[in-house]
This record gives C-alpha cells, sequence and structure tokens, in this order.
C-alpha cells in the first residue's frame, strides 16, 4: 500500500502537510504556481502589513498645513497596497488548486477587520492572523498581548466565512490557555510559532544590527514541545508547527507532536523548491519502512498525553545533564 500524505489543517483538506509559510516566498502569482508544481501542500501570502503601508505612505507626506492633501494620499496609497494584495489572491486562485491563505497583520483593531473581510471577499481560502508583537510598555498588563489576541480574533472570526487560523509567537503569557480560549472562538488552526527578527550588535562599529534572517534546524525545540503539549491538552487543536524544520525528519517529529501540518521558510529560501519534493519522498519511504500509511497513524503518538512521562515536554532544567559532566 502507499503511503498517503494528505492531511487536515484548520478544515483544510491538503495534499500533504508542507505549507509554504508567509514570507516573500509567495509574493507573486508566478512563484506560487511554482511552489504548487514544487508540491507543497498550501500556501501563506505575504502578510498585508498595516504598519508598512502607513510607514510607505509617511515618506511621501507634506508639511502639516497640507492636511488635506496628505489624508488624500494616505488614503490612495493605503488603497492602492490593499489592491494589490486582493489580486495576488484573486491571480493565485486562479492559478492554483492548493488552498491559498492571506495572512496580515495591523495595529489598528478596525484596520484587522476591513483587511480581513476584503480578504475573505477575494476568495482567499482561510485568513492567518499574523500576531506579530512584543510588548515592552511598563504600565501594560503581563496578559496585555494575549488579550490583545483573543479581543481581535473574536472581531474578525464573528464577520467571516472562511477558516480563520491564528500564527502566535513564543512571547504569549499562556499559549496554552489562549488557544483554549481561541478554540471556544471557533478560530480553525494555530501556528506554533512565528520567528521574530532578532537583534544584533556589531561591537566594531558600535551599532544595533540585524542578526539572523533565517532559523536554523535547532530553532525547532520550541515548536516540538509547544505542539506536544497543546495537542496532548487541547486534543481539538489543529496545529501547524513552524520555524526550525529544514528536513523531513523534523516535519515527522512534528506530526508525531501533534502537529497536522507544518510551515516552512527558512529551508526553501536556502534549499529552493526542490527541497519539498525530496521531503515528501523521505517522509513516503519512511512511513513505508515503518507501516504507516496515512499521517493519522501516527500523528500526536509522542504528545504530552500519549507518552509515558509527559513531564519530559514541561522539563526546563538541563539538571541531569549537567551533574553528569565533570
Ligand atoms: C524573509 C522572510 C520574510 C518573512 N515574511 C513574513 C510575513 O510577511 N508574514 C509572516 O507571518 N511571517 C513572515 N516570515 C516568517 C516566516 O513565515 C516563518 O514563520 C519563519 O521564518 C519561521 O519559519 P522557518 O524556520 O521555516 O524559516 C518571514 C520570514 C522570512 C525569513
Amino acid at each position: 500500500m502507499e503511503a498517503i500524505l494528505e492531511t487536515t489543517f484548520a478544515n483544510l483538506t491538503l495534499p500533504n502537510p508542507i505549507i509554504i509559510a508567509s514570507s516573500g516566498l509567495t509574493d507573486s502569482v508566478s512563484k506560487n504556481r511554482e511552489l504548487e508544481k514544487a508540491g507543497a501542500g498550501a500556501l501563506v501570502l505575504k502578510s498585508l502589513f498595516e504598519e508598512q503601508i502607513s510607514k510607505n505612505a509617511a515618506s511621501l507626506l507634506m508639511g502639516e498645513e497640507f492636511q488635506t492633501a496628505n489624508e488624500h494620499v494616505l488614503h490612495y496609497f493605503k488603497t492602492n497596497e490593499v489592491n494589490n494584495y486582493l489580486k495576488l489572491i484573486r491571480e493565485t486562485k486562479d492559478n492554483c488548486r492548493i488552498p491559498v491563505i492571506a495572512s496580515v497583520n495591523c495595529y489598528k483593531d478596525d484596520s484587522w477587520i476591513e483587511f480581513a473581510c476584503q480578504i475573505e471577499m477575494a476568495g482567499a481560502d482561510a485568513l492567518e492572523l499574523n500576531f506579530f508583537a512584543l510588548h515592552t510598555e511598563l504600565e501594560k498588563d503581563a496578559g496585555f498581548l494575549d488579550n490583545a489576541c483573543l479581543r481581535i480574533a473574536r472581531k474578525v472570526k464573528d464577520l467571516l466565512h472562511i477558516p480563520v487560523i491564528v500564527k502566535m509567537t513564543k512571547y504569549f503569557s499562556h499559549p496554552l490557555r489562549l488557544i483554549n480560549e481561541l478554540i471556544s472562538l471557533g478560530i480553525s488552526g494555530v501556528v506554533l510559532f512565528n520567528r521574530f527578527y532578532y537583534p544584533d550588535i556589531d561591537i566594531n562599529r558600535l551599532q544595533l544590527t540585524s542578526g539572523q534572517v533565517f532559523s536554523s534546524y535547532t530553532d525547532i525545540s520550541d515548536a516540538l514541545r509547544w505542539t506536544g503539549i497543546v495537542s496532548g491538552k487541547l486534543p481539538s487543536a489543529s496545529i501547524a508547527a513552524c520555524t526550525g524544520i529544514h528536513d523531513w525528519e523534523s516535519i515527522l517529529k512534528c506530526i508525531l507532536s501533534g502537529a497536522s501540518a507544518i510551515q516552512i521558510c527558512s529551508a526553501v529560501y536556502q534549499h529552493g523548491n526542490e527541497i519539498i519534493a525530496q521531503m515528501k519522498r523521505s517522509m513516503e519511504e519512511w512511513m513505508h519502512s515503518m507501516n504507516f500509511y496515512s499521517l493519522n497513524e501516527f500523528r500526536g503518538k509522542l504528545n504530552y498525553a500519549s507518552i509515558e512521562d509527559p513531564s519530559l515536554y514541561e522539563r526546563v532544567q538541563f539538571m541531569r545533564y549537567f551533574s553528569n559532566r565533570d
């Protein structure tokens, strides 16, 4: 019997669990067509960033005395950028058969809702809410980010008919509880986790610089830990693991820990689209050798609820490791 890679994530049926993560990889119809041809299971389009639109528009503004003209420029710029994004959705849908997931990141509540409604009307199969924020304000409570995420997710979910997915970062204060509440709102899937831009410091020029743009395969641990915990404690959660997935073995690890799908970005940037077919082939060979014929036969087999010692997922100290070292 042939191994079948088909899976369901966020109520979408995917021919295989490899989703191309939102990035420059998915910002044009031609790239998206090539990714489908290379064997991707679904695509998340490059995010529509409200902040980017505002920043680009601000560079065109004139002095304060030209307020009306400036408002006109801002409106024109925003409409143009949003229309380009809607065109990308429509054209990708016209050219690809795999699920096409749009992605937004905003800073104003109204913009999340406005963009989400337009995206649904343009024909996206699902919407990913890219909650990409870091809280550094002293006066805000610890749960501020979690509450903001719930508030936006509720508003968007109430209006949309397509599946809504929340792409999380690892900086939420209580991920398990947040995901539980997102599920009760009707959110169809979660992505664990997005990867932040990392700052670095140039000690010779005494300047703050950009750190590694791409992840490395050692970055997978957070996705594995939280996929294992969430899928074990919240069996109805539909999870796409993300960050640090660079080879087919990592995809299998994510599925064993309970993911329904995975998202990749760095590996495709670094090795090209060919890596998708290689990953699929190796997964099929492994499944065949282990007598697994569908992903469901082993999904979650090593999650928090299925292993003898689930505390392994919660361990944060290296006590035994260090006590054995000289
Ligand atoms: C160049 C680049 C651009 C990205 N742009 C977006 C984006 O627009 N929206 C988003 O949600 N994530 C974006 N990401 C994050 C990726 O979608 C992904 O979550 C992250 O790279 C971790 O996956 P990886 O380890 O496979 O790279 C970007 C990543 C890179 C490297």
